[in-house]
């Protein structure tokens, strides 16, 4: 049987991590692109020379050119520029713009049917800008932010309790910068509510090295940002795409009444399958978390015309 092809757009960390995670797991044949010539050629054959040696069965092939997107059930968008140490993801708006833009526009002409998982930052802007530029339908544009807060929450926890990371759930919802909303009575320490574990105050703590932890990981790694916990996080997106699951995941996904918000990308829980986002599924929360929704839907709105302004028109 033939596997499902991804693209992956840009062969930095991220996407080379991605392509690698996806292989291992024998998900889907995989194109890496990057306009850097010989960088996606050059990974893809390193990891195509893995393959005896893992026993995985994925072809992996890598090019400059954005026509190897034809024939792709799933594009993961990748490409821009990683913050540096200081830097807001916001900081990136023009310029990821400029890169991501004219990439979506190739996967309205060549992947017309595939569905869209966005990674770069600033990452809420960056689904809205996809979504206006390929012209399709909010289930097929996906954002992936939730996951890998989710994970970061879910680690920070299980650190604290000494007990392993898989034992924590969490979910962590809104944008995928300071305005994220930690949802507190979905964190769970095996069948224990966190709140009975763990204090207010020091859970507050927790929440803020989330909202930090893409910056922890920039000062750390001084020249590049997160790539190992993002590529994951991205698979497991990818995962319950190709493999009709319906698992219910953090994504970033337009909202269009649900939560009250509307005509904005922000992150909350969306049941994924064959087609991408099934359905946005509405969680309980606190006054305190709703306010904090519509505080981070403010600011991706506020983000997001902004950047239309800086936008060529429509002609
Ligand atoms: C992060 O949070 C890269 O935005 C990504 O690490």
């Amino acid at each position: 049987m033939s596997l499902p092809k991804v693209s992956v757009v840009g062969a930095g960390q991220v996407g080379a991590t991605t392509a690698h995670l996806l292989a291992l797991k024998g998900l889907a044949d995989v194109t890496l692109i990057d306009i850097a010539d010989g960088l996606a050629q050059g990974k893809a054959l390193d990891l195509l020379q893995s393959a005896p040696i893992e026993g995985f069965r994925s072809h992996l092939a890598g090019t400059t050119d954005l026509g190897a997107l034809s024939g792709s059930r799933l594009v993961v968008v990748t490409a821009g520029l990683p913050r540096k140490p200081g830097m807001s993801r916001e900081d990136l708006l023009a310029a990821n713009a400029a890169i991501v833009g004219p990439i979506a526009d190739r996967i309205a002409l060549d992947a017309a049917d595939a569905v869209v998982i966005v990674v770069t930052n600033p990452l809420d802007v960056m689904v809205a800008l996809v979504l206006q530029r390929t012209r399709f339908p909010r289930q097929r544009v996906l954002g992936m932010a939730g996951v890998l807060d989710s994970a970061r929450l879910q680690t920070f926890v299980a650190q604290r309790l000494r007990v392993p990371p898989t034992e924590v759930q969490a979910m962590v919802l809104g944008s995928h910068g300071d305005l994220m909303v930690p949802v507190r009575g979905s964190i769970r320490v095996g069948d224990k509510a966190v709140t009975a574990v763990i204090s207010d105050a020091e859970l507050e703590q927790l929440f803020q090295r989330t909202r930090d932890g893409g910056a922890e990981l920039v000062r750390l790694l001084k020249t590049g940002s997160a790539f190992y916990a993002p590529a994951s996080s991205v698979v497991t997106m990818a995962t319950a795409i190709l493999k009709d699951t319906h698992a219910v995941l953090p994504v970033c996904v337009r909202l269009d009444g649900e939560y009250g918000l509307d005509d904005v990308c922000l992150g909350v829980p969306v049941q994924l399958g064959r087609g991408g986002a099934e359905r946005v599924v509405e969680v309980t929360l606190t006054t305190g978390e709703r306010e904090a929704l519509v505080a981070a839907a403010k600011q991706i709105t506020e983000m997001t015309r902004h950047l239309a302004a800086l936008q060529p028109t429509d002609s």
